[in-house]
């Protein structure tokens, strides 16, 4: 079984997680992990529950990829607080939710979750990456930050890719398209879930 096909193996796993992703827009992301070497490195700003980390950790598996997810794992102070936005979680943080869902599925060896504001962690982050999946704090000002924090650490040829990237999240689109897709080549799309490789 190639790594593409095994994804319909996972989807049952992947779809138990809850999330945002739209329809096929997790076989988009794990196919895209797909594309990267053995040892790549991944991270993701803004991973919730895991619906994305767990897609992306299953193409991890049995290589030496490694996913470093990054999050408050207790919201934000604007667009993601409890009770707004449709986004509920029992309790204050959803920390141990996040890594249960890779537990139960052997992926959390695959995954180092970074608990912090996405500024914050800029602060003292140093390595290159092979990837990045920005879906943090969704306010033009919280994408912009990210994208200037973290873009330089994305290796020549690497993946960029945003989730949000619709007219719903207009700071999103705004980021996307004045920021980010002019230092792309080979955009693509599945929805709202834009990508590229970095020039
Ligand atoms: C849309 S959700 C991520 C969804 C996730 N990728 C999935 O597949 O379900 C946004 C997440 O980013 C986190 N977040 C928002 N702004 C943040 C920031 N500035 N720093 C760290 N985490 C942040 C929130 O706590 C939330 O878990």
């Amino acid at each position: 079984m190639t790594e593409n096909n095994s994804f319909d193996t996972y989807w049952p796993k992947i779809d138990a997680v809850p999330g945002w992703m739209s329809p096929g827009q997790e076989k988009c992301l794990f196919d895209l992990v797909c594309t990267l070497n053995q040892q790549a490195r991944i991270l993701e700003l803004g991973s919730f529950l895991g619906r994305s980390t767990v897609t992306m950790a299953f193409a991890c598996h049995k290589t030496r990829r490694h996913i470093y997810a990054v999050d408050t794992f207790e919201g934000n102070d604007d667009d993601f607080i409890s009770g707004r936005n449709e986004v509920y979680w029992q309790g204050n943080s959803f920390l141990e939710t996040f890594k249960d869902h890779l537990r139960r599925d052997d992926l959390l060896q695959y995954v180092t979750a970074l608990q912090g504001w996405t500024h914050e962690i800029a602060k003292h982050w140093t390595m290159q990456v092979d990837m990045i999946f920005i879906d943090a704090g969704h306010t033009y000002e919280a994408v912009l930050q990210d994208v200037d924090n973290y873009f330089k650490f994305v290796k020549p040829g690497g993946v960029v890719a945003l989730h949000d990237v619709t007219p719903s999240w207009p700071g999103v689109e705004r980021v996307w398209q004045e920021v980010v897709a002019l230092r792309l080549e080979n955009i693509g799309n599945k929805g709202s879930l834009y990508y590229g490789r970095k020039k």
